[in-house]
């Protein structure tokens, strides 16, 4: 598998009147070969900024290598878009939040992410993802839009107050939750 056989099933799957399933059902796909998968992305470090992580953007599409360290939390955010992941490797916990009518965030759910796992997310989802265990949670990311261009938004993972995604001000937010003890309002 070439990365550019990933470009190419996901953008075929975008162009379906029903993309996110289509790329959920593509995303299953993958989950069989995933060593293939993993191969494919081998020249991404999939760390240390999204130059290093996206390999494709489209408006309707977007595509990245992400890897978690052990210990990492990011703090609330959503896509703009929906979203899709497909855990390549280590363990991953996904924390999902919604605005409530008066705009706070609420807790709604979690789920426990292993190798194979697909998780996809709706446009009006917020989460965190959390690395699970000693080993990088790698994970194949795929948004319904080009997202590093759209209107996002992150929550101060103490306070909780929303603020518009600035990747500056993110990785504070994201050393801070992952000193917590755990997701916001998880405990
Ligand atoms: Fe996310």
């Amino acid at each position: 598998m070439h990365v550019s056989d990933l470009v190419a099933r996901l953008s075929a799957a975008v162009r379906s009147d029903k993309p996110m399933m289509a790329a959920h059902d593509v995303l299953l796909e993958l989950a069989k070969e995933r060593d293939a998968v993993a191969n494919a992305l081998s020249y991404l470090s999939g760390r240390g900024g999204n130059a290093l992580q996206a390999f494709y953007r489209s408006p309707e599409l977007s595509i990245l290598k992400v890897s978690f360290p052990s210990g990492r939390r990011t703090p609330p955010h959503n896509h703009g878009a929906w979203a899709a992941i497909l855990l390549l490797s280590g363990a991953e916990r996904n924390t999902f939040y919604r605005r409530d009518a008066d705009g706070r965030l609420k807790r709604t759910g979690e789920a426990l992410l292993e190798p194979g796992s697909v998780l996809p997310m709706a446009a009006s989802a917020a989460h965190v993802a959390e690395c699970i265990g000693d080993e990088p949670a790698v994970g194949l990311h795929v948004y319904g839009g080009n997202v590093l261009g759209v209107e996002r938004s992150m929550w101060d993972p103490d306070t909780l107050e929303e603020h518009p995604l600035d990747w500056t001000l993110y990785e504070e937010f994201a050393q801070r939750a992952s000193r917590a003890a755990s997701a916001p309002l998880a405990g």
